[in-house]
């Protein structure tokens, strides 16, 4: 193998690492080698319109596409014609929130969580100011949402329930089958962000009640730029009114051409997921639970965020005391993880998920989110665990005596 070809990976076992070890998986994952294959084609010589009738390059197109829809599907145990292909989950969100709420009577209610991500929170802010009501259940200290809260929450004019199936920050699973069964029972419609959990963790739509889910590809070693919100066919009461006006596509719900390449290489990426999750799922928990427990062992003043058992098999939230999430991340040179802070506006806020969770802006803002994947192996933990535990020792002793 030439040495520009070696993974960061191979280069740590010689010791010659010269990119950071990658422990960000929640926030994207690299697109797999197999993936990026089946996609090439795409590009070049198969690159025709997905909605061009007339000729081989739209048939071959429409095909992939078709194909792509049925794994897509598969992953979730869903029929093929409820996936509707978005640009990605946030796309998917707003399609569910906004389009359901918009089809529906003015001014009627809609229930989320305080733990969710920005990409429900963001739509739900923008409904109510346009006059719809919009109920933030509070969550748990480990950050999952009540049934029961939901069951309390919903009105006569409630028409959705959007709660996430897997929180991005701290890997909390919520009780989805428990909210969909009052969901159901009260005739509410109920949305699932899983861009988390799709590919992380088993989900069967045959037996979970949700009757609208979205899904981003970048999550499940896929591309960037694609996604899809599964709309249940047995839930024919969901009235959607699309974002988008233009050709009709998806089932009139996302006009626009399909970007035949991206949706390819989804369908693969979802393909590949549902054959390695069993494997992977216990790999990853394992992995993550060395983590911990290499951690605990070298540092005091250490804590665990999230649900202590019913948490994504990848994710491990800590938080350090005594130390600044953003300063730990300046220290830690080989290896790129997230801070607890959402650095999406100028100032960084404290996690949001994490203060719904009851902890001090102190802690929260002393927190970092390890989000382990397919690549990594058991000596990049290990690498992980010294480097960091050396960088709070280190900040702690600033801190104490000063630089
Ligand atoms: C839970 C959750 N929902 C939605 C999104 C947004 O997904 P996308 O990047 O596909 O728009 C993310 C990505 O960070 C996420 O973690």
């Amino acid at each position: 193998m030439k040495s520009e070809q070696m993974s960061a990976i191979d280069r740590s076992a010689t010791g010659m690492r010269s990119r950071p070890i990658y422990m960000d998986h929640h926030a994207t994952t690299p697109v797999d080698p197999r993936v990026l294959d089946a996609m090439l084609p795409y590009f070049t010589e198969k690159f025709g319109n997905a909605a061009s009738v007339n000729h081989l390059y739209g048939w071959e197109a429409y095909d992939a596409v078709e194909a792509a829809r049925g794994q897509v599907a598969s992953l979730l145990n869903a029929s093929p014609r409820e996936v509707i292909f978005t640009s990605g989950a946030t796309e998917a969100n707003n399609l569910a929130l906004k389009g359901v709420m918009r089809a529906s009577r003015p001014g009627s209610h809609l229930v989320t969580a305080a733990a969710e991500h920005r990409a429900v929170l963001d739509p739900a802010r923008r409904l109510q100011r346009d006059g719809y009501q919009v109920t933030v259940l509070s969550v748990d200290e480990h950050g999952r949402v009540d049934p029961e809260q939901v069951a309390a929450a919903i009105r006569p004019n409630t028409v959705l329930v959007s709660i996430m199936l897997a929180n991005n920050e701290v890997g909390t699973i919520n009780p989805i089958s428990e909210i969909g069964r009052v969901c159901r029972a009260k005739q509410v419609t109920l949305h699932c962000d899983a861009a988390q959990a799709a590919g992380r963790i088993p989900i069967d739509l045959q037996t979970l009640p949700v009757d609208l889910l979205s899904l981003s590809a970048h999550k499940l070693y896929g591309p960037k730029g694609v996604g899809a919100l599964i709309v249940r066919k047995g839930a024919g009461r969901v009235r959607i009114e699309p974002l988008l006006d233009g050709g009709g596509h998806e089932n009139r719900l996302r006009s626009g051409t399909l970007p035949v390449p991206l949706v390819v290489g989804f369908g693969r990426a979802c393909e590949l997921a549902a054959a390695a999750l069993p494997e992977e799922a216990t790999r990853l928990a394992w992995l993550r639970d060395r983590l911990w427990t290499g951690l605990s062992a070298q540092l005091d003043g250490i804590r665990m965020n999230g649900h202590p058992t019913e948490r994504l098999p990848g994710n491990l939230n800590v938080s350090f005391e005594g130390v600044q999430g953003d300063a730990l991340m300046a220290q830690l040179k080989g290896v790129a993880v997230s801070s607890g802070s959402a650095c999406t506006t100028a100032e960084p806020e404290p996690s949001h998920v994490l203060r719904a969770m009851g902890l001090s802006e102190t802690l929260s803002r002393a927190s970092v989110r390890f989000g382990l994947g397919r690549g990594n192996t058991e000596q990049e933990v290990d690498a992980v665990i010294d480097e960091v535990a050396q960088a709070v020792r280190k900040l702690r002793r600033i801190t104490r005596f000063g630089p």
